[in-house]
């Protein structure tokens, strides 16, 4: 089964009733709260899908607070902000929403980004 917004203590009550696939809580650089969830999900390797992962746009465009970082990366702050949850974890599958062809392609284009360490530490400080 899929479970959203649980917690890990109902993560671990289901999982005695039935294998769980995947687990969809809100996640995102600037909304961490299911950190406890995804560390569990990560060591079952189970499917982590954050919910909101641009932060409903927040984290994205001219205003982003990620556009320092992504002009000296040459990537878009939307794609810096995905690349930040695929580094994340294995078990993290982002699912950004857009009503925009570009955005989309912008989107997938974060796939093929691959953080360093300190990449990674930079963007988890930038928010906070
Ligand atoms: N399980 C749950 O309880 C739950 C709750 C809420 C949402 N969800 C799911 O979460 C997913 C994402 O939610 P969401 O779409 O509301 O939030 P989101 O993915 O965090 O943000 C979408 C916003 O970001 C903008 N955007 C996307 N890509 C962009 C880009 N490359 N550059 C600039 N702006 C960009 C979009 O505008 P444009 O349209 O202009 O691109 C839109 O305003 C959906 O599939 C939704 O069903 C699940």
């Amino acid at each position: 089964m899929g479970l959203s917004e649980v917690t890990v203590a109902e993560a671990e009550a289901a999982l005695k009733v039935a294998p769980i696939v995947s687990v969809q809580n809100l996640y995102n650089l600037a909304q961490r709260n299911a950190e406890a969830l995804l560390d569990w999900a990560t060591d079952r390797n189970i499917g982590f899908i954050p919910w909101f992962p641009l932060a409903t746009g927040g984290l994205t465009g001219e205003n982003s607070p990620l556009t320092t970082l992504a002009a000296a990366r040459g990537a878009s702050p939307a794609q810096l902000a995905l690349a930040w949850l695929l580094k994340r974890s294995p078990v993290v599958l982002p699912i950004p929403g857009t009503s925009s062809v570009a955005h989309l392609e912008d989107n997938l284009r974060a796939a093929s980004i691959e953080l360093s360490d300190s990449e990674f530490d930079a963007l988890s400080q930038a928010i906070r």
